[in-house]
């Protein structure tokens, strides 16, 4: 590649179920260079999110989905290399729907701007992202956790389960994580301080969830939708609070999501399962990323980043993802 040429994954078939390379066309073009009111950003790091997989599909969502030839979204951070736009100035840094390639160029809609020297550019796009982002208002605002809760978080050991289940302990809740594997598991106790962890992978979630929530589940964050919401729904507390985070256990699916069959628990416990949607949140991010700054700073949050080398690779760290093969926030750096 020379400084010169934009590498771009475009969106030019829709996958039935699982993302292969052959659903992108890999395309090599020259960089442009902005007109009046437009940027150009030299990609540094792309964020990977299970969300990107929904976006692929035709149909109503709550944004619309990439349609075929267009550069596969996705968010990330990058250097401004060229402006004709009044806010935005040669060196800044910014976050925006960059896409998938080498150079992000047109009107920055949405973009603002980062300081590498405050914190490291993956955390972006991490704790200080859409990721962080969603990890403090989907359990505040949707979970409204109180001190002495239970707050079980599936996908636990993830970029936004991680969060999540720290933020909950700093607001006094006993916390169990559902996570693949022992090594994941481990490091929810280990490193982040949750005082439980199931092994879904190698263990009953049903029988996990007696012995790791003996007072039952107050808040549940889900991250994962299937089996493990159904066997979660079963242990509800008077009241409770059910997050609809994600579904990633369903996002590959051909057939008709599954939904969960003890909803009724939902009635008999005078509970609530409610849908979120981070987007919602966007005017109050300034103040929350304060608030997690301020955490991270004095060591009390945590962010993990998986980072992956080489735009290249992209179909195939996507699928990571859906593998459980990422472990924290997965990230390319381009
Ligand atoms: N609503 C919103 O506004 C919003 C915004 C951002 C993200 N989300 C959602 O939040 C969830 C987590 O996203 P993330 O970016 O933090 O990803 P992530 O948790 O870092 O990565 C996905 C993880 O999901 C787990 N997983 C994959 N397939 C699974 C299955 N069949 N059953 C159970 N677990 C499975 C894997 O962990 P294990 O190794 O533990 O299996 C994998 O590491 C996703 O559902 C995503 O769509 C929602």
């Amino acid at each position: 590649m020379t400084a010169q040429t934009n590498r771009q994954f475009l969106l030019t078939q829709r996958p039935v179920g699982a993302v292969t390379r052959a659903n992108f066309t890999f395309r090599e073009e020259p960089v442009g260079t902005p007109a009046e009111g437009q940027i150009l950003v030299k990609v540094e790091y792309l964020s990977l999110d299970p969300a990107m997989r929904g976006w692929m599909n035709e149909g109503k969502s709550y944004i619309p989905p990439v349609g075929l030839g267009q550069v596969m979204r996705a968010l990330g951070v990058g250097k401004v290399v060229a402006s004709r736009h009044p806010n935005f100035a040669v060196g800044d840094y910014v976050n925006g729907a960059l896409g998938v390639q080498d150079y992000f160029l047109g009107e920055p809609t949405g973009f603002y701007k980062v300081d590498p020297n405050l914190a490291p550019l993956p955390r972006y796009l991490s704790a200080l992202g859409m990721t962080g982002m969603t990890a403090y208002f989907a359990l505040l605002d949707v979970g409204a956790p109180k001190a002495g809760d239970t707050v079980v978080i599936s996908g636990a050991a993830g970029a936004v389960g991680s969060i999540a289940g720290q933020i909950a302990k700093l607001k006094g809740c006993q916390v169990v994580g559902i996570a693949g594997g022992k090594d994941k598991c481990q490091f929810l106790i280990d490193e982040l301080g949750f005082d439980g962890a199931i092994d879904y992978k190698s263990e009953d979630v049903i029988a996990g969830l007696k012995r790791e929530c003996p007072k039952g589940v107050d808040v549940y964050f889900d991250n994962v939708g299937g089996d493990i919401l159904d066997a979660v729904l079963s242990r509800l507390n008077f009241k409770a609070r059910v997050v609809i985070c994600g579904a990633i256990s369903q996002y590959n699916n051909k057939e008709a999501v599954k939904g969960p069959a003890n909803y009724l628990a939902l009635l008999v416990n005078r509970a609530r399962m409610e849908g979120f949607v981070v987007m919602d949140y966007a005017a109050q991010y300034p103040a929350a990323g304060q608030e997690m700054a301020g955490w991270l700073a004095t060591g009390q949050l945590k962010s993990k980043e998986d980072i992956v080398e080489g735009l290249e690779t992209f179909p195939e760290t996507l699928l990571k993802l859906f593998s459980g093969e990422n472990f924290g926030k997965l990230v390319l750096k381009v």
